[in-house]
């Protein structure tokens, strides 16, 4: 049994037991690129990749544990600062990452939701006990066990508004049926007076259609999500489709239900049972969803995914090294799912929609305790989320959309807050950094750097020594590169292949401590610096220090 497997039996059984700042040195440009560089970094501009969708640093929320409320949702007459009852200082976090889209209720609570609980006036919502209830911990405050229901559906498009992102709803395949789904848009996009649902929107203020394009047709339907075979699924899953109204949006954009990790035989179960009523049924699908967290499993020690969970706050430099390596499939995991979607989608028209991802650690590290699978991001979180989003980024054509898990108080958090407090996590520093990706044209990077060597209890083991991607806008080039290496810096020579470099800047969040990470008491502990750089023609020399994420930005001229 994999280990996929064994986090897919734990959320189908729901059976959870419940510094210093150093910056990039600048070494002065050599003509003859003769300083001792150890790394070369050449970016290809005559090499386009693809156009990198905004959609890959998007984001995602859900109705468990802190994220909704207390994370998202203080209420309109919280002391919180709050714009119609939302956190005030989320929604200008976003801005500055100009997050472009976010879904949304869940996860796992999607297939338990009842839409229509979350619309009307507040004061009449109905109380439900929420997905995650049995899975709370002890100290959780009752609003997260019993769903109270005030932030629904038109809060959370007042949210998307504010932020200033596309809303992705998730539907509920496994205890609703396709109607309620068909009725979902209908609320969402049927022009304003035509219907009653729409009737029913304005009269919460909301005359004009929401317009929502993106739509999952269930969350993780191999699991939670009812717990289908893949030819199962495929079948639910056209039934769901058929027929939904479009209304004035020219095209509603279905994610289907994809793979956990590497389960191949569910992508290929999946299109091969669509499929079997003919070609055109991949008209009607956008994306195939792929999920993948890492934690600290691959030293193969313990076979239980709650129990092999690695502390997010403790650890050692293997610790590290290791977590990397199992973010890292992901890229594998693109690579193969992309190919067996092929054989049946031949000209590749649907794309992968990487909606969960992650590492997960076990409880621990709250920032605020009682929140359920709340975790405390360090550096080495940083440097994970850097290496998926340049993962994505390498791959424009295959990754249409990715939302990192989640937006507040959960997982791979860019932000944590509790009450009045805030701070923004070294994700949130890697959000804001590559946001400048957004749009632009990928450039192929060709990558060489010694290996990372490490002793992995007992054997030697090696790692990629410097990864990354480049994109191109206009006459400004992006190239975002991760030093995994937990105490060497990389002497990296950088070669603009087809172009001079008129100005350039290097913005480094670096620590000498590898668990650093910023909390409510020290919201400013690790925060990326940056410098302008003194340059003028096609190579440039510098230091990239130890475990570190970097941004050049550079003018060509
Ligand atoms: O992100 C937390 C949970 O992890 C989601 O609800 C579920 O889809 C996944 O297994």
């Amino acid at each position: 049994m994999n280990r996929g497997i064994r986090r897919r039996e734990f959320l189908r059984h729901g059976a959870l037991a419940a510094g210093a700042v150093a910056c990039g040195a600048y070494l002065p440009y050599s003509a003859a690129g003769t300083a001792s560089a150890d790394s070369r970094i050449d970016v290809l501009l005559d090499e386009p990749l693809g156009l990198i969708s905004p959609n890959i640093y998007g984001h995602f929320i859900e109705h468990l544990g802190g994220v909704i409320y207390d994370g998202v949702w203080v209420g309109e007459n919280s002391r919180v600062p709050n714009v119609k009852g939302i956190r005030k200082r989320l929604i200008e976090e976003l801005q500055k990452i100009q997050a472009p889209v976010m879904r949304y209720p869940g996860g796992c609570f999607a297939d338990s939701y009842d839409w229509r609980d979350g619309i009307g006036p507040a004061e009449k919502r109905p109380r439900r006990t929420n997905f995650w209830a049995n899975d709370e911990p002890k100290n959780a405050p009752s609003t997260h066990k019993y769903e109270a229901n005030q932030f629904g559906t038109n809060e959370f498009m007042q949210f998307c508004r504010l932020a200033g992102c596309q809303p992705y709803l998730a539907a509920n395949l496994r205890s609703l049926p396709p109607e309620e789904f068909a009725r979902w848009v209908e609320y969402c996009n049927a022009p304003a007076g035509s219907t009653t649902l729409a009737e029913m929107r304005a009269a919460a203020g909301f005359s004009e259609p929401f317009g929502v394009r993106f739509w999952g047709v269930g969350n993780e339907s191999w699991g939670c999500g009812g717990d289908f075979t893949a030819q199962e699924y495929a079948v639910e899953f056209r039934r769901f489709t058929t027929w939904v109204p479009r209304y004035d949006q020219k095209e509603l954009s279905f994610v289907a239900s994809g793979p956990n990790t590497d389960e191949w035989e569910w992508t290929r179960g999946f299109f091969e049972e669509l499929l079997r009523k003919g070609k055109w049924q991949l008209d009607g699908v956008y994306g195939l969803s792929l999920h993948h967290y890492a934690a600290n499993l691959s030293r193969g020690k313990i076979a239980d995914w709650e129990k092999s969970k690695g502390s997010a706050l403790q650890f050692a430099p293997i610790d590290w090294y290791e977590l990397l390596r199992e973010g890292q499939r992901i890229e594998t995991m693109i690579e193969n799912h992309w190919r067996i979607m092929g054989e049946w989608d031949t000209e590749h028209r649907v794309k992968l929609i990487v909606d969960e991802w992650g590492p997960w650690y076990r409880s621990g590290s709250e920032a605020t305790p009682g929140d359920l699978f709340e975790q405390t991001p360090t550096l080495r979180d940083a440097v994970f989320s850097a290496m998926n989003l340049d993962i994505f980024s390498r791959h424009p054509e295959k990754v249409a959309m990715a939302n990192c898990a989640q937006l507040i108080n959960c997982i791979n958090s860019p932000y944590l807050a509790h009450e009045e407090k805030f701070c923004v996590t070294p994700v949130g520093h890697v959000f804001a950094m590559y946001a400048a990706h957004q749009g632009g044209q990928g450039l192929r990077t060709v990558i060489s750097a010694p290996a990372v060597r490490y002793d992995r209890d007992g054997k030697p083991a090696t790692f990629w020594g410097l990864q990354g991607s480049a994109s191109l806008r206009g006459k400004e080039v992006v190239l975002t590169v991760v030093n995994p290496h937990v105490s060497e810096a990389r002497e990296t020579l950088i070669a603009m292949r087809g172009g001079r470099v008129s100005s350039a800047s290097l913005t480094t969040l670096t620590s000498t401590d590898i668990q650093a990470h910023n909390t409510f008491a020290e919201p400013a502990a690790l925060e990326p610096q940056t410098k302008k750089l003194d340059v003028n023609g096609e190579e440039l020399a510098m230091v990239l220090p130890a475990a570190s994420v970097n941004k050049l930005t550079l003018a060509l001229g």
